[in-house]
């Protein structure tokens, strides 16, 4: 019998003038970025959560806690990469990915393919696996006036 699970990830971050904006794994060129003590990857953050929920493995901050200076700058790469051999050393396989980010601006679609084949890669599954949507929030709320971005993400794991 197949057994079947997901789990949920989010996650939030600061907008700062001058950082790096990153939003899985792939450099969107911006004026501005997001603040954070890794590379402030949203959409690889909420994923990785993502996964580690749906093994009921804890949350990334206990995975990689921000206050340990082997992690300062880190690349979410990693953070991804160590949630998805967790899974497989486990004996799952990730069936599909959806995620969406949430920022005002700039516009993101052309970024669509290359996050989507980066994620894809770091993960070894196919592109029609890996979903990546974007939304604004309407110009509401901190996400809306350009203060914070946010990220969503599941994972659907088989075995
Ligand atoms: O938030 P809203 O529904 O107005 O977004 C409309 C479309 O604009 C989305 O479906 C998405 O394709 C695109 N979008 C984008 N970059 C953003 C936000 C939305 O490309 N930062
Ligand atoms: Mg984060």
């Amino acid at each position: 019998m197949t057994a079947i699970r997901t789990g949920l990830g989010w996650d939030n971050h600061r907008i700062a003038e001058g950082r790096p904006l990153i939003l899985g794994g792939i450099h969107v060129p911006c004026e501005f970025g997001l603040d954070g003590h890794s590379d402030a990857d949203i959409l690889l953050h909420a994923l990785t959560d993502a996964l580690l929920g749906a093994l009921a493995l804890g949350d990334i901050g206990m995975h990689f806690p921000d206050t340990d200076p082997q992690w300062k700058g880190a690349s979410s790469d990693r953070f991804l990469a160590h949630a998805a051999a967790l899974a497989r050393e486990r004996g799952w396989t990730i069936s599909n990915v959806d995620t969406t980010v949430i920022l005002q601006r700039p516009k993101l679609k052309e970024f669509r393919e290359p996050i989507r084949a980066n994620v894809a890669r770091l993960l070894e599954m196919e592109l029609d696996q890996v979903s990546v949507k974007f939304k604004t929030a309407e110009k509401v709320g901190p996400v809306g006036e350009g203060k914070s971005a946010e990220a969503q993400a599941i994972a659907t794991l088989i075995r």
